[in-house]
């Protein structure tokens, strides 16, 4: 049975029925073309934030049913090239909601069509804010977590999220944060 995180009402979604992770997690797959190449025969990195963008928003829009912005990248590396004709499979899932806002973790990999061989090439970090109508931001609904795993990267978007609003609002949310952390154990 899924797990609800403890959660203070009007926070996450407040009493609003929750969504498990599995609900919003997405999968995309494209061939790697020339004109998304760099001279060498490697897939731009620019290409490979914007379908980061793409699947992360997906899952953000799955979860939240509703109109969502980009608020932070606040982590991407590249691990392994992916080359032309090669696959491109991008996972993503959300991490974790907080008020208005998600967490949504991709990771990234190549697939050789001839040989099957799968590769890790890139981990992503992204934030969308559910926003309504007028352009302000909504409330989510709460995350169900119903793995080890999916507890493992609610407990760890916590320590992300602080020093991202750190940077953004030059000054640490840590009482609101400790709350967070509180209320999770
Ligand atoms: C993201 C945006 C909606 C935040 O609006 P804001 O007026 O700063 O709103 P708030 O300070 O009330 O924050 C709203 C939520 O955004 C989150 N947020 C704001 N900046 C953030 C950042 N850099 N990283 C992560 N979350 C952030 C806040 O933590 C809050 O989430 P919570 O309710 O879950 O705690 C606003 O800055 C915006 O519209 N930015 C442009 C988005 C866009 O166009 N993206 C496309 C690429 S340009």
């Amino acid at each position: 049975m899924a797990k609800r995180p403890k959660q203070r009402k009007g926070r996450a979604g407040g009493t609003r029925p929750g969504k498990p992770v599995s609900a919003s997690r997405v999968e995309m797959v494209e061939v790697v073309l020339p004109q998304d190449a760099n001279v060498l025969g490697n897939i731009l990195g620019g290409r490979v934030m914007h379908l980061v963008d793409i699947a992360a928003a997906i899952a953000a829009h799955r979860h939240s049913n509703s109109h969502v912005v980009t608020a932070s990248v606040d982590y991407v590396d590249f691990r392994n090239p992916i080359r032309i004709g090669e696959l491109i499979l991008l996972r993503s899932h959300i991490n974790r909601v907080f008020r208005t806002s998600m967490e949504v973790g991709v990771k990234v990999f190549s697939e050789n069509v001839l040989t099957g061989q799968r590769k890790h090439t890139t981990t992503a970090y992204v934030t969308f804010v559910a926003i309504d109508e007028n352009g302000r931001p909504k409330a989510v609904p709460p995350l169900l977590l119903e793995t080890a795993e999916d507890r493992r990267r609610y407990r760890d978007a916590l320590y992300r999220r602080r020093i991202r609003l750190a940077y953004r609002y030059k000054r640490s949310r840590s009482a609101e944060d400790r709350r967070l952390m509180d209320d999770f154990n």
